[in-house]
């Protein structure tokens, strides 16, 4: 197991803009990460970097405080798993766990324990002499992560993993990812599209945009305080609501609205957010005359003409209580509401007036 470390880390490709543009990034050891962001932000050309498939163009990566940008791939004991994990047809199970180990020097009976006891832990264990083609997706999905586990590696890539599996499917397997990364106590990167799956898994999350980190932390610290626009409207589904407006002093004007500011601030344009679970319909706050409902489960989403803008705002229950048509009043508690500096998307440091 490592602490893993990336320092100023970048890749350019030949003719294009850098693909991970200088990315500082520490992973404690032990610790599971997941990398969010939209595609082409450079997440797996980073992963490629700590596999050592792709060489960096500059910057480096240590593990546990040791350089291995010169290391190469297999002296790294990096264990991969990727959206498609083609497994080797020909190969029984058994030998496709047992395939990374075939160049180290021990014995083929001492491979063969520690793939036993892999498959074990991935619950692949009585799966051994098939086929990979006799093996449902979730099947050959562990034993792609049997296989990327058996050296016992320093760090655990997953990229997508789950993305080719059935939605009941990759809830079990978020399930026993975890748990096995638990019992194994492997420091794991994980990149995933589904926002859902990276708060789920991962201790922490790393927002990355154009081959930056935007922001890292806990889950709950991006969605509730953001650093910037990209993240605030890059979390949370349905999306935060966006209003541009201006701050004047100490009021926000947006639309007709006049919101007054808790302090002054520096005029200019800014971004007002309120996301859709933080506004309540009640007597007083922003008219609004609802425009669509609808049913998602245990809420339900409306979206509103308001003074603000189109607003979406969400609801207790499984029926709408509101109508197409229906006038409502919305309000929303200060402190649930951001700001932004519209021209560096930066959230300012200031709150609307209680
Ligand atoms: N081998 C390559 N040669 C040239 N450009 C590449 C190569 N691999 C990736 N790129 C470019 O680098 C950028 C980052 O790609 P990367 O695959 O890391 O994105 P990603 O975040 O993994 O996206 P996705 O979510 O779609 O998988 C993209 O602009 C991509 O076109
Ligand atoms: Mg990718």
């Amino acid at each position: 197991m490592a602490r893993v470390e990336l320092k100023n880390l970048r890749k350019e490709w030949l003719g294009a803009t850098a693909a991970v543009a200088g990315v500082d990034l520490a992973i404690e050891d032990g610790a599971f990460v997941a990398v969010l962001g939209p595609s082409g932000c450079g997440k797996t050309t980073t992963l490629m970097m700590l596999a050592g498939i792709y060489q960096p163009t500059s910057g480096e990566i240590t593990f546990d405080g040791a350089r291995v940008n010169d290391v190469e791939a297999r002296g790294r004991n990096v264990g991969i798993v990727f959206q498609s994990y083609a497994l080797y047809p020909n190969m029984s199970v058994l030998d496709n766990i047992m395939f990374p180990l075939r160049f180290k020097t021990i014995e083929r009976a001492d491979a063969e324990r520690r793939a036993r006891e892999i498959a074990a832990l991935v619950r692949v264990d009585v799966l051994l002499d098939r086929r990979p083609s006799q093996l449902s997706g979730g099947q050959q999905q562990r034993v792609a992560l049997a296989r990327a586990l058996v050296k016992r590696p320093h760090l655990l890539l997953l990229d997508e993993p789950l993305s080719n599996l059935d939605a009941g499917l990759r809830l079990t397997m978020r399930t026993e990812i975890r748990r096995i990364q638990r019992e194994l106590g492997v420091t794991t990167i994980l990149v995933t599209h589904d926002q859902i799956e990276a708060t789920t898994m991962a201790d922490r999350v790393v927002v990355m945009n154009g081959g930056r980190v935007e922001q890292e932390g806990a889950a709950d610290d991006l969605y509730e305080r953001p650093d910037t626009l990209f993240v605030a409207s890059f979390i949370g589904s349905p999306p935060i609501n966006l209003f541009d407006g201006n701050a004047d002093s100490s009021v926000l004007n947006v639309h007709e609205a006049r919101i007054p500011l808790a302090e002054s601030v520096r005029g200019g344009p800014v971004v007002l957010g309120i996301r859709p679970e933080s506004l309540q319909v009640g007597d007083g706050g922003t008219p609004a005359r609802v425009t669509a409902a609808e049913p998602m489960g245990r809420e339900v989403l409306y979206t509103a003409d308001s003074s603000l803008g189109v607003i979406r705002f969400l609801e207790a229950g499984a029926e709408p209580r509101h109508r197409e048509g229906d006038n409502v009043s919305l309000g929303f508690s200060p402190e649930s509401a951001l700001i932004f500096d519209k021209a560096s998307g930066r959230r300012l440091d200031v709150r609307i007036a209680a």
